[in-house]
């Protein structure tokens, strides 16, 4: 069984990211009408987020993933960032939108932003399921959000804690 102590107050309910994920998809379908899309999901947050938007387009559109690690480096105390999976497909010239989890201080989306640049994509379009506005560390074009959220840990919806909770399908507080 679950273990369900550390799943605390519900955020965002099922419901609420039925809805907003239509809405989403809704603005994606007008934005690239015509146009064929190439959503790279963010491994391994984003996975329920993904397949459920992919669902509602009704645009052609293709999927691939990309999985970033983070590290402790011996010199000095801040983490680095690696890609640990690379993409399969090739994104030169394509109108790409990736697809993430959560940015809080976006320090992780904009090691991802320049790695993916050079490959010169058509488009870089960001799609995140949760937005922490007030973390934020470097200034990052958003252009689809699910819903703001502050300072709380949360799980739930592809949000893990030790690789746990990612399937619940609502958004939780994380309790201790
Ligand atoms: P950032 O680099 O500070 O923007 O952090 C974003 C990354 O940290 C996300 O891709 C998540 O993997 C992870 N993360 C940040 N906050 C949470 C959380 O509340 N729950 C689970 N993972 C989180
Ligand atoms: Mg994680």
């Amino acid at each position: 069984m679950m273990n369900k102590k550390n799943i605390g107050e519900v955020i965002y309910s099922e419901e609420d990211i039925k809805k907003r994920i239509r809405g989403i998809a809704n603005s994606i379908n007008r934005d690239f009408k015509d146009k064929e899309p190439l959503l790279v999901g963010i491994l391994k947050g984003s996975i329920y987020f993904l397949s459920d938007l992919s669902r509602l387009l009704d645009i052609d559109h293709n999927i691939d993933f990309l999985s970033v690690g983070r590290f402790q480096t011996t010199e000095g105390p801040r983490e680095k960032v690696k890609i640990t999976k690379d993409l399969d497909l090739s994104i030169r010239n394509r109108d790409i939108i990736v697809v993430e989890d959560i940015i809080r201080t976006g320090l992780t989306h904009s090691y991802i932003l320049k790695n993916l640049e050079p490959r010169r994509p058509k488009s870089i379009n960001l799609c995140v399921f949760l937005d922490c506005k007030d973390q934020r560390l470097v200034d990052l074009p958003i252009k689809y959000s699910g819903f703001d959220m502050d300072d709380r840990f949360v799980i739930g919806y592809g949000l893990d804690y030790k690789e746990k909770y990612r399937n619940l399908t609502f958004v939780a507080e994380f309790e201790e």
